[in-house]
This record gives C-alpha cells, structure tokens and sequence, in this order.
C-alpha cells in the first residue's frame, strides 16, 4: 500500500521517483517527503479534498491549520496577499530555512488548509527533495508534520512508516532531517509579530532582523505559545515524561536516585541527560545521549528519535534533563514540556521521583 522510495539528500525535480511522487500529489495523494526540519505529511495544498485526507490520515483535530510549503519567495505571492515589508525581508534572510510566515490567505487557498481562518502559513523549506518535489508537483504543498497527531514529530523515514503505513501512498526516505524540530511560526498579521511556535530559527535572529524594520517581537514567553496546534499535547511519547532543571551535579543526583528506586521497585526508567552525566548514569539504568550541553542544536537533532526509542524500549517512564533556553534551546524546552504534559521535577528540592 504504502511505497517507499529512497532518493538522494540532492535529487532535482527531474528525479524519477519525484516527478511519479508529483503527479500522486497533483492528483488528489499524499505522499510523505523530507525537510530540513521533519518529515511533512504533504498533499496539493489547491485540493481541499487532498488536504482533508490529510486530517483523517493523522487524526489531526479539524480547527489546526497546515503549513504551505512554496518554492521561492514569488510562489509565497501566490497564495498569500497584503504582505508587510518585514514578510519579503524575513524571506530574504531566512528562507530556504526553518521559518514559517502567517499572513493574509488568497481566496485560491481552500479554507481547510488554514481550518477556517482568514490567514496562511507559508514557508520555503531548505532541503532539496522537498523543494524540487514542491517542483515537480507544481502546486504548493500542504505539510504538517508526518506523524500521528500527538505523538513526537518523524526524523527518519521509518519514523513516518511507524505511524502512517497504509495511510499515505509514498514515503520519499531521503535520510535523517538536519534540524530535527519544526520550524519557527511567527504571525505578520498582528499588529506586532508574534511568535506563535519557537523552532529552527531563533527568537534572537528574528529580532535581530525585525528592528531592521522598525518593529518588535511579541509573544517570546515560552510558558504561552499561541499557535492554534500548541493548544494541544504534542510530541509526546508513550510513557509519561518528566522535565529535570537544575544544576548539571543536582540533576545527575536527582537522577542517579530516581534511576536506583526504579531499578529496586521493577519498573523500567529511560533518562536523556546531557554527555557529561553519560558515562556517570549508564551503570544505573537505560541512559540516552542528548548531546554535549551547551550544544542544543544538536539536542535538537536527537530529542524525537530518542523519545520514539523509548517507545521502542516499551520502558514505563521516562526523565529527560531540562535545555538552557537559549537559540534552539528554546525550541527544545518547548517541545520537551508539551510531550511532558507540564511534568517538572526541580532538582536539589528534595528527590522526588516521577512515580511518586
Ligand atoms: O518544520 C515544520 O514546520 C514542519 C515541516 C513539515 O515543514 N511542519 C510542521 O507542521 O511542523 P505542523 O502542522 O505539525 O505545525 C504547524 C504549526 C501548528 O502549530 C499550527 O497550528 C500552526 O503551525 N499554523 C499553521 N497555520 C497557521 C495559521 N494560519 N495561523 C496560525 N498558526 C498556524
Ligand atoms: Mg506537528
């Protein structure tokens, strides 16, 4: 039912495989593609039947709008009207890259695509196959992220096979994404820009490229992000999740412990910590590497696929150590605690574990 295709990281439009995997899109398909970010679950974002069974093939709630994936800054004229002049100087800055721009909709942008709403998401992501597949198709292309509402977002192509197999006819398997989280989402409707998802390009580059223009940003706060999607649990794996803050040496105490009662009481605990606590951690228990600290790219690049290993561990619990929230990081922390459901434990207060 579902094909899977493996094409090179640099295949052009006129890649075989694309140009059949356009005409499944142009006629009314789905077919799941890779992006510098995550895998996007993509159909004709012209075809409000083909977006509709986007919807059904996720289980996505009906009031979340998608993003449309364009080639190049003119394609975004096409879809998208009454652009300000920080939209065509974002574009230029950032695009190809992880920003996605909500603004006024075309009334040619069936209403589904934005779930009723008068604006659009549109982004030029930064991956080949998905730029020469947006190509070959010639249509925009609706995209959420390729993974069964809730669950953590795909990195891999196995990851988009896991959840949607049967569901989707192609699976372009091009490789592991570069960024490894979703992209920034910032609103140039309001009367301020506002953040409405942290991602790849960082609160600080955008405010940075936003005084170029005289204007500010809004809605950084971390604990409130107004993205209709954010609204819901998200990313989340199957074993509930715990944040840990703190200082490198009370996390890794907080952890050691919460590692040895879980061991005693026979329940199966995965920890993601940071390199320098590894080697500390591993004697006690299932211990996963989010990367040198510091480094939250590259925590980035990771957090999804090791929460889909928890998975695949079928381990009953799971502590991950909190992310600075800087650059990425906060992109991080924002996925982090959403798949935690807001579970935080605070390290050096007293070691109370996740299943107490
Ligand atoms: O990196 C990404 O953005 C990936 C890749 C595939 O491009 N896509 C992605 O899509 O993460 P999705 O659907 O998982 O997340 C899109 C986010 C949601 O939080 C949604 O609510 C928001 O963007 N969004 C989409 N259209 C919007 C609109 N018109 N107004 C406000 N928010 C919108
Ligand atoms: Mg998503």
């Amino acid at each position: 039912m579902t094909e899977i295709v493996r094409v090179s990281a640099d295949a052009g439009p006129d890649d075989k495989s694309l140009m059949a995997a356009g005409i499944i899109l142009r006629r009314g398909g789905l077919v799941a593609f890779p992006t510098e970010t995550v895998y996007g679950l993509g159909a004709n974002g012209l075809d409000r039947a083909a977006v509709e069974r986007i919807y059904i093939a996720k289980g996505r709630p009906a009031d979340n709008p998608m993003i449309l994936h364009v080639a190049s800054c003119d394609d975004m004229l096409e879809v998208a009207s009454d652009l300000p002049e920080a939209a065509f100087r974002l574009a230029a800055r950032f695009w190809p890259g992880p920003l996605t721009l909500v603004l006024k909709r075309r009334p040619c942008v069936p209403e589904i695509v934005s779930a009723g709403l008068p604006t659009v998401a549109v982004r030029v992501p930064a991956h080949t196959v998905a730029l020469s597949l947006i190509r070959a198709a010639g249509v925009p292309i609706a995209a959420p992220s390729a993974n069964i509402s809730g669950r953590p977002s795909p990195t891999t192509a196995a990851h988009v096979r896991a959840d949607l197999d049967g569901r989707v006819e192609t699976i372009i398997d091009a490789g592991p994404t570069a960024v490894g989280l979703e992209s920034t989402v910032l609103d140039l409707t309001a009367p301020v820009p506002t953040l409405l998802r942290p991602g790849g390009i960082t609160v600080e580059q955008l405010r940075i490229a936003l005084a170029e223009s005289g204007l500010d940003l809004c809605g950084g706060n971390p604990e409130r992000p107004l993205a209709p999607g954010m609204k819901y649990r998200h990313y989340a794996p199957r074993a509930p999740l715990t944040v840990v803050t703190g200082d490198p040496a009370a996390v890794r105490t907080a952890i050691a412990t919460c590692l040895a009662k879980a061991a005693a009481e026979g329940r199966r605990l995965a920890v993601l910590v940071h390199a320098d606590l590894v080697a500390d951690l591993c004697r006690l228990g299932l211990v996963l590497d989010l990367g040198p600290r510091g480094r939250p790219d590259i925590a980035a690049q990771r957090l999804f696929s090791l929460l889909r290993a928890c998975d695949g561990e079928g381990v009953d619990e799971i502590m991950a150590e909190a992310e600075a929230e800087e650059g990425v990081g906060l992109a991080v922390m924002n996925r982090l605690l959403k798949a935690a459901g807001g579970r935080i434990l605070h390290a050096g207060e007293g070691t109370r574990c996740a299943a107490d």
